[in-house]
Formats: C-alpha cells, structure tokens, sequence
C-alpha cells in the first residue's frame, strides 16, 4: 500500500488577543470615544475585534478605560466573548496589557497586543505575526519602514538580531536616524508573557510602562522576531484626518476586491462601500454610489448613479436609479426597477415591480408585476405610529396617488391618478377616490372680459 499523502495534523494553537483601547483620543475632539469612531460603517475597534478573531484569537481582552462603559458595550456587542478590563491610570502600553492579567494567567499559546486606534492591520498580518511563535520566538514585533520616522519606537538590530525597541525620547541621534519602526502591534509566547511583562520597569524618559521593552527583556533568553508589514496598515488613528486617511485605505481595499470579484466599478474612486456590502458578479455600479451598512445585491443587477443603498437587498437583474434611495428593510425582487427620486424603506417588492418615478413606498409590500405611478406615496405614519400598505399582485397604482395605511389594494386592481386611498380595494376592482371633474363651457373669456375691466377702474 503506498503510504498516505495526507499531513500530520497539528492542532491549531489558541490565541488570546489584548485590544488596547484605553486612550483619550483627545485630538478627535469628540464627545465619542477615538474607538468608537466609523471606518467603512464599523468602528475602528469592531474592524480590530474581527480581524483578530480571523486570525484566530479564540479568546479576546479588551483593555478600556476608567468610566468607559460605552466602549465596553461596543466590544460586547462586536464580539460577544470579548472579556473587558478597565485600566484606572494611563500609565502606558504594558501597564495596560497587564490590565488584562487575569485573561494572561489563563493563557493560550499565543498572546496578540493590538491596538483599537489602528484597525487597517489585516488578519493575514495578525497570521503573520504569530508565526514566529509556533517556530520557538518568544516575542514578535511588527515592523515597518517608515517613510518618516518620528514619534515611533525605532528597532534597533545587532548582528542582524532585534536586540531592543527605543521610543524617541530615549533615543540617541544615531537610533533616531533609523527608519524601521515598530508598529506596535506585538506577538507573545502564552507561557512567557506573563512572566516578561512582569519584568517591564518605568526607568524611561516618560516613566511608562512600556510593552515594547519585553524585546529587551525576552531577548536575553529568546528569540525574538521582527515581521514587516506596510506602513499603510499600521496607520494609527489620532484625529480626524487620519480617520479620513484610514476611510480612503479601507474604501480603496473594498473596490479593489470588487473589482477582482466581477463587479463592474465604472468610476471606482468614486463609489463608497460598507464593510459588509455584498455585490454578486456581474453586478454594474455607476458613479457616485453610496452603500451603507447592510447591502446585498445580487448578480446582474445595475445601480444607476447617485443612488444610496442602505439595509437593502436587491435581487438578480433589478434596476435602482438614478437618484434613488433603498433605505433599512427594503428588498427589491429580480428585475423590479426603482427609478429617479423613488425611496424605499421597510418595503419588500415582489418580481418585476415598477416604481420608476418620485415615490414614496416604505412599510410596505408590493406583489410581482405590479406598477406603481409617478409620485405615488404611501401615507405611513400618522404621527404616532406605523401602518402598513399591502399591495397584491399585477395591480396598477395611478400617478400622484395617496394611499392612506392600513390599507390593502388587491390583486389586479387599479387606482385612479390623483385618488387619496383611504378603504380597502378589492381585486380586479378599480378606486377613484379623487374630485369629480366640472366642465364650465366658454367660462375663460367671460372670466378674462371681468377681470380686465376691473384692473382698468
Ligand atoms: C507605541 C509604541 C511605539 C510604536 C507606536 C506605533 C510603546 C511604548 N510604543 O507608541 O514603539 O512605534 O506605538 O504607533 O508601546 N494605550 C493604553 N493605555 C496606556 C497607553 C496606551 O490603552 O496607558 C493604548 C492607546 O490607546 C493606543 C495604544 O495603546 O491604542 C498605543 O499607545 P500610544 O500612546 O499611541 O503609543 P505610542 O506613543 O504611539
Ligand atoms: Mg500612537
């Protein structure tokens, strides 16, 4: 029998991740904590629980704090399992790690640090970062080459070996002088880490306690690695201007995968994404699109420009657009088309229905084949609460129509242009529920005759 093919298998090594999530963000100038604010419609510290549970963290720290409720009901609610630590004084990025002592002494075989105020880093980076580890480091740092070093912990290499990290204040002239930093990010041996951050002092020109002299303190005994990502990944979040440099990163990922999937970007730079959108092949977007959170849009479908999607779901060969809005709870059927200045919201069309022109349709539903006219509103709210509108199949809604909820229009029935709605309508009937028309014969140059002699007296 030839012997078999198949690997040993090697049981996957557990990982606990500490987000650190204590700072002020004071240069945000927000009444919202740094970590709280939005990339691609997720904070910043929900894009870093994901990506650390993507890379494997099967157990999550999050460090926050003092009266932080806010960010710790976030992390709970981006990742349930994430146990939360509060940190009482700021008194730097081991002090901080050390927060989370109690998750370290139940501790896995790898222990990730990653920030909540950096959330480009990406899962295969995190992967990358603990490799090392399974090989026998002690202790791994994510490195880059900064294109401007200052502020950053600069690594410093004997032989070719990390032997320390060296923030700027204690750096000398020549350490400053060297380009490859730490991002920050760092990678510990579960069964060590403990015992190296314990060892960590506060003898620095800040008096923190800083995690990046567990380098120092592991590399007497261990070997200790260096990964290198790019810069762009490990771009930290300080104020506002950085967020929006983080958005352009994330939104450029987002379209570059698109694209590498079948969809059709027509103007690329100019369509912005969500961090969950989902887009079949084969779908073609115009310009100036939005998509908020909560979008999927199935195969062949087109979204016109300037549209904004949001909560929807839009099925394979339908049509939204130009101008249109899709809000929370609207679900388009295959090849419905939504046309210039129509808004959907909480509404679920059926297969092939037609709302091509300036309406309102929201807490709704709209059986297959049915059209509804130009400026067509359903009258949802009376101030106090929701109703809905129920229309059946293949019926015919005229133009300027007022459909009052609750209300039902069966199947096959037509409402008369310019009705206000206010019953039910009966299948295959026809509603009128508008002025009856007068005709006043030769009425106009009697009134012009009146008019003009009172204007001359
Ligand atoms: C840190 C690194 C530096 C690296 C840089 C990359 C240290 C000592 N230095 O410096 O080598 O080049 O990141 O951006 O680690 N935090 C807390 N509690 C604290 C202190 C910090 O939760 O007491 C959190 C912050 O909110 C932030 C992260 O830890 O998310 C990093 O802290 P920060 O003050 O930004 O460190 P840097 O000085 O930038
Ligand atoms: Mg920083």
């Amino acid at each position: 029998m030839a012997p078999s093919a198949d690997p040993i298998a090697v049981p996957a090594r557990t990982c606990l991740a500490i987000v650190l999530a204590a700072g002020e963000g004071t240069r945000m100038k927000s009444a919202t904590p740094k970590v709280l604010h939005h990339v691609a419609g997720r904070s910043l510290l929900g894009h870093v629980l994901h990506t650390v549970q993507e890379a494997g963290a099967s157990r999550l720290a999050v460090v926050v704090g003092p009266e932080r409720a806010d960010v710790a009901a976030a992390a709970r609610i981006a990742a349930p399992p994430a146990e939360i630590y509060t940190q009482t004084e700021r008194l730097g990025t081991a002090h901080a790690v050390l927060a989370a002592r109690e998750a370290l002494a139940r501790s896995a075989d790898d222990v990730v640090i990653a920030f909540g105020d950096t959330p480009l880093v990406t899962a295969e980076t995190f992967r990358r970062l603990r490799a090392p580890l399974a090989q026998g480091a002690a202790v791994a740092v994510l490195g880059f080459e900064a294109k401007d070093p200052t502020g950053y912990g600069r690594l410093i290499r004997r032989d070719g070996r990390l032997v320390a990290i060296r923030e700027e204040r204690d750096a000398s002239p020549d350490e400053r002088a060297i380009t490859l930093v730490n991002g920050g990010l760092m990678a510990l041996r579960g069964d060590l880490a403990l015992g190296i951050l314990e060892r960590i002092r506060n003898h620095n020109a800040k008096g923190e306690y800083y995690l990046t002299d567990a380098v120092e303190i592991a590399g007497a005994e261990h070997e200790v690695a260096v990964v290198i990502a790019d810069e762009e990944e490990v771009l930290g979040i300080n104020d506002r201007a950085q967020l929006a440099a983080a958005e352009r990163v994330f939104q450029a990922r987002l379209r570059r995968r698109f694209l590498a999937d079948g969809v059709t970007l027509v103007a690329p730079e100019t369509v912005f994404f969500s961090f969950d959108t989902i887009l079949s092949r084969d779908v073609l977007v115009e310009p100036y699109v939005v998509f908020g959170p909560g979008v999927v849009v199935e195969e062949g479908a087109v979204i016109h420009a300037f549209s904004h999607l949001e909560g929807a779901r839009v099925a394979k060969g339908a049509s939204v657009g130009p101008y249109a809005r899709l809000r929370p709870g609207a679900a388009l059927g295959e090849k419905a088309r939504i046309g210039n200045f129509v808004e959907i919201k909480n509404a679920t069309l059926g297969a092939g229905v037609k709302v091509n022109h300036l309406s309102y349709v929201g807490d709704a539903s709209v059986g297959e084949g049915s059209n509804i006219g130009a400026g067509t509103i359903t009258c949802n709210y009376d101030g106090f609460a929701k109703h809905r509108t129920v229309i059946g199949k293949g019926a015919f809604i005229g133009t300027n129509s007022s459909l009052v909820a609750p209300v039902r229009i069966g199947d096959n029935a037509y409402v008369g242009s310019g009705s206000v709605i206010t019953h039910d309508v009966p299948a295959d009937a026809l509603a009128l529920g508008r002025g009856r028309q007068a005709i006043k014969e030769g009425w106009a140059p009697a009134f012009r005759a009146r008019a003009t002699a009172a204007k001359k007296d």
